[in-house]
């Protein structure tokens, strides 16, 4: 497997393989369930904010059956993605819907949902297997797309790859000018825990792949809030440790067009009302046209910025080894 570095690098180019799918047909469909995990799990989040601009409810289930109820009665399209094809949560639900008579397809590189799909006729996007999964989320979400696209439930997405690829590849170039704003935040960020505001329909989601990438690639905790809630409650919490938080803590705010109006004006009045007591490391915005170029412009970011901090930390970005350790001490309950 290649550095975490070359895979970040490679973003781009998984973004243009998906826009060479010819959608398999899936029938109409205006509702679908999403299964996924982790790094697999975020392609469906990201499909889910392309979905809501068109009219499809696209919803995303994380973790295991049983189906919820409105599924058993609308009867979605169920998706399941799993990069190795051999989570747990995920085959689970896929295997609970097919039993409720769902229709079910697969994006994954093999494993046992592949094997299951075979053995159940499921419609699937095959993709290359090779990275950490997270790595893959060029190749996840865009085979993801592809099947939305052959339900019918989304546009054409072709173009918007191609546009999301070329601002990835941008971005990633080493000493453009994005690289250098994430080595900038990068640089901010070493000793402190990163936490990611944001409240937008763009940004929500990308929040949520900046903290797990953080996690996985440089070990280290972070977080993610979203606006307009922690505006009701977090907001506080910034009040009693000032000491401590300033010291150990840095925030990191995503903004995008969509944005609603009074969730910048919240953000402004969020950072002058708290910037005591924690610093305001950076206002990324996003780039681009099309939802998914502004989705992954972001993405990219996050991604250099996570591997940068590894790179600050000393450790190796690629292993997750307590993500397999602990895989195999569940494996083990059932030998
Ligand atoms: C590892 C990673 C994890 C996995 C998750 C689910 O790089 O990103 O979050 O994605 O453990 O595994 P898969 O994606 O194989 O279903």
């Amino acid at each position: 497997m290649s550095d975490m570095g070359a895979q970040i690098r490679g973003l781009g180019d998984q973004l243009r393989w998906a826009a060479e799918i010819r959608p398999p047909h899936l029938g109409t469909h205006s509702e679908v369930l999403f299964a996924g995990m982790g790094g697999s799990g975020i392609a469906g989040d990201y499909a889910a904010a392309i979905a809501s601009a068109n009219t499809t409810r696209l919803v995303v289930q994380k973790g295991y059956g049983p189906l919820p109820t409105w599924a058993t009665r609308q009867r979605p399209l169920v998706i399941a993605a799993s990069y190795s094809g051999n989570t747990e949560e995920t085959l689970d639900l896929a295997l609970s819907s097919h039993e409720k008579g769902l229709p079910v397809a697969v994006v994954t590189t093999g494993g046992k949902l592949a094997e299951m799909g075979r053995e159940r006729s499921w419609p699937a996007v095959m993709v290359p297997a090779g990275l950490q999964p997270r790595a893959a989320v060029g190749h996840m979400v865009g085979a993801t797309l592809k099947l939305l696209e052959g339900a019918h439930a989304i546009d054409d997405q072709r173009f918007a790859l191609v546009e999301a690829a070329d601002l990835v590849d941008a971005t990633v170039a080493e000493g453009g000018r994005r690289w250098e704003e994430a080595r900038a935040i990068a640089t901010r960020l070493v000793g402190r825990i990163c936490i990611i505001y944001a409240g937008g329909p763009i940004t929500s989601p990308v929040a949520q792949r900046w903290k797990t990438q953080v996690n996985e690639n440089a070990k280290m905790p972070a977080w993610w809030s979203l606006l307009p809630e922690l505006d009701h409650n977090e907001i506080t919490g910034w009040e009693t440790l000032p000491e401590l938080t300033s010291q150990s803590l840095g925030i990191v705010a995503l903004v995008d067009r969509s944005d609603h109006p009074r969730i910048r004006a919240r953000l402004a009045h969020t950072a002058r009302l708290t910037q005591d007591a924690v610093p305001w490391v950076a206002e990324i915005a996003s780039e681009g046209t099309s939802p998914l170029a502004r989705l992954m412009s972001l993405t990219a970011v996050g991604d250099l910025v996570s591997w940068m901090l590894a790179e600050a930390a000393g450790v190796d970005p690629v292993p997750v080894a307590t993500i397999e350790r602990l895989k195999e001490l569940l494996a083990e309950d059932h030998s």
